[in-house]
């Protein structure tokens, strides 16, 4: 049975280059890279080879990436990891109540732990309204994080006005790119960021595998959430070469002609909605083109549940949701937050396109 893939944001196929190249490390190139002999050696320096092609995406240093099992861990390590840092300066941090339950779950822990939590206020766009958080920001505030894609809208945070806000108060801006990366341009450097995570498996790279960039005048205040060999700087453990030497070739993928695979996403984007109003005219759109990528269609149709939708398009792969939360029957929160009743958030679909065509038979 032919399937229609439109799920991107949940996961992407692993491009054919990525497939070939990691097999390689599976089998002829298996050394331990902490290994002293010929073949640790060769595999650290694919290790090695790997960092640069992270670091250069995203315009860090190798030094400044650890990497993870994925962005979840990455969000986690880094979040959790100022624990100690927040506790002893008696700081307070800001999240988007719109990102990812990778860093909201993480939000909760701290403020288990006795750190102050707050919420930014975000428009019916989804976006971070910026006078009202500068507003919110005291002298005991530390961190701002927040997504640069949200999964579930594809709305774009403004990061520049974000790095402008954080930088003039010495606060440390974290940013989610985990949509971002490979769809539009992010430099850690020019906009200042303290910390940013990165999955593979949402940029045609394996499963499994993540990045945590850590800005290296900050690295001593993270503290490592497990001890062991010291392999990764914050991050102990055997690196897999394989899913790493994976992930480097995948960002480097990112990287090349990204303004062309954006123009071909926008184009397809145009021609669905084209399309779908025209045979479907009670079609609704919950996110905001102007300020989203293409790549991300919020539709709704009101009094069409969207999980008796999803099921019975048993052909086409779209979730009614984030992948991580679509197992919950309560409605999506993202949708809720930005002025959706419960109703037409579980009336709600999202479809994620690509650049890249890629025929999927299941049996
Ligand atoms: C914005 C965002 N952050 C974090 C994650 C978690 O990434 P991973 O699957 O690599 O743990 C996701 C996954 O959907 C995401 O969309």
């Amino acid at each position: 049975m032919k399937v229609i893939y439109l799920d991107h944001c949940a996961t992407t196929p692993c491009h054919e280059e990525v497939i070939q190249l990691m097999s390689k490390y599976h089998s002829l190139e298996f050394g331990n890279p902490s290994s002293q002999h010929i073949l640790g050696k060769r595999a650290l320096h694919a290790i090695n080879q790997a960092t640069k092609q992270v670091a250069e995406l995203i315009h860090a240093e190798p030094e400044e990436i650890i990497f993870t099992s994925g962005a979840t861990e990455s969000n986690n390590l880094f979040l959790l990891g100022l624990y100690e840092w927040l506790k002893e300066t008696s700081g307070n941090i800001i999240l988007s109540p719109i990102d990812h339950k990778s860093t909201l779950e993480v939000g909760n822990e701290l403020a288990r732990r006795g750190i102050e939590v707050r919420y930014a206020k975000v428009n019916h766009q989804g976006r971070i309204h910026i006078p009202d958080l500068e507003r919110m920001i005291d002298h005991n505030t530390k961190l701002i994080s927040c997504a640069h894609i949200n999964s579930e809208l594809g709305v774009i945070q403004d990061i520049e006005a974000l790095s402008i806000l954080c930088s003039n108060r010495g606060i440390l801006l974290h940013v989610d790119a985990v949509q971002s990366i490979g769809k539009i341009d992010i430099n850690c450097r020019a906009m200042n960021i303290a910390s940013l995570s990165l999955s593979g498996h949402k940029i045609y790279g394996p499963k499994g595998i993540g990045a945590l960039y850590v800005n290296k005048k900050i690295r001593h205040i993270v503290r490592p959430l497990t001890f062991g060999g010291g392999q990764n700087s914050l991050r102990s453990g055997t690196l897999p070469t394989a899913q790493i030497v994976g992930l480097g070739h995948a960002c480097y993928l990112a990287q090349e002609n990204i303004n062309e695979h954006y123009a071909k996403v926008q184009e397809l984007r145009d021609l669905f909605l084209q399309e779908m109003r025209m045979k479907v005219p009670a079609i609704q759109v919950n996110n905001d083109p102007a300020v989203s990528v293409p790549h991300i269609l919020n539709l709704r149709i009101n009094g069409v549940s969207s999980e008796a939708l999803v099921s019975g398009l048993g052909r086409l792969a779209i979730a009614s949701g984030s992948a991580c939360n679509s197992a919950s029957l309560e409605p999506s929160y993202v949708l809720t937050t930005i002025g959706l009743t419960g109703e037409e958030a579980n009336h709600s679909i999202r479809i994620c396109f690509s650049h890249i065509k890629k025929r999927v038979t299941s049996s």
